[in-house]
């Protein structure tokens, strides 16, 4: 998919295969990189969609996901949905009989990790030799990153704060599959010869209210222009955004010549596209 994806980019790929076919967005969570990638993405493949959150839907009232995934099914070829806890998405599959695409649970951000695969084979199309880095929270982000290395064979070197690292469940899946992942405490362990290295925020949508404990916890986490000097020579900087500059990352990184998050966004729309298509019309 990532190959499709970077083929759709390289030729300003339009098509009909989404025509009369149309894709619900139920987002309960703040978006613009999703929302408008996945929405200008289906017009570029000739669909419709239909956006809803909870304040103006009957999903704001309490109407149970159930009856909603039954309903939306009758009308419409698949959901894209961003929601809080898994559990709730995997509630929506169950009772819906339409493909579903997560777009961001608080355990994962698939579609983004997806996209950032094709922003790094970009530039280093062999993944055998990379070492990417996460240096941040165990988040949605971080455990996405996870499963990504159990289909990848880069090394995936992570730097969390005590008592913020992703399951241990998670992980222990993704090395049984044969992921190569190193976990520590200490970010300068973890970017030590990285090729790439990735950052989130601190504090994910949702955990607002543990925003000042967190900037507390993250101290020593922040990628500036000191800890990207033990990194590989020419490491290149990711983050999904929205970043909080001074925090997890400094202007100066964001702005310098090591981010490649601006490629990484656009990266959103190439990467939905060959998603949407894949789901349509599965190889
Ligand atoms: N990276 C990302 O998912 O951004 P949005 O929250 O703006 O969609
Ligand atoms: N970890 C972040 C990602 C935002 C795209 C969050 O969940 O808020």
């Amino acid at each position: 998919m990532v190959l499709r994806a970077k083929e759709m980019k390289d030729t300003n790929h339009r098509s009909s295969i989404l025509e009369s076919k149309t894709f619900i967005l139920i987002f309960e969570k703040a978006s613009t990189r999703t929302k408008v990638s996945f929405e200008v993405g289906i017009r570029h493949l000739g669909g419709h969609y239909v956006f809803m959150t909870p304040k103006e839907s009957q999903l704001g009232r309490s109407e149970p996901l159930k009856d909603t995934a039954r309903v939306l099914s009758r009308y419409a070829d698949g959901l894209i949905v961003r929601t809080f806890g898994q559990a709730k998405l995997e509630e929506l599959s169950k009772y819906s009989s339409i493909p579903i695409i997560n777009a961001l649970t608080d355990e994962y951000h698939p579609c983004q990790v997806m996209s950032d695969l094709l922003t790094i084979y970009e530039r280093t199309p062999d993944f055998k030799d990379l070492v990417i880095a996460w240096v941040g929270d165990g988040n949605n982000m971080a455990n996405s990153w996870i499963n990504a290395a159990a289909y990848f064979p880069f090394q995936l070197k992570m730097a969390f704060p005590r008592g913020y690292t992703p399951g241990e469940d998670l992980l222990e899946r993704a090395l049984q599959m044969g992921a190569r992942i190193s976990v520590t405490s200490d970010p300068v362990e973890a970017v030590r010869g990285a090729h790439y290295i990735n950052t989130d925020v601190w504090a994910s949508m949702g955990r607002e209210q543990e925003q000042n404990t967190r900037e507390e916890v993250f101290k020593g986490f922040t990628l500036n222009e000191k800890l990207l000097t033990m990194a590989d020579k020419k490491v290149k900087v990711l983050h999904c955004l929205p970043a909080h500059r001074g925090q997890e990352i400094t202007d100066q990184v964001i702005e310098g010549e090591w981010s490649i998050v601006w490629d990484q966004a656009e990266n959103r729309l190439h990467m939905q596209k060959a998603i949407l298509e894949w789901i349509v019309a599965p190889e």
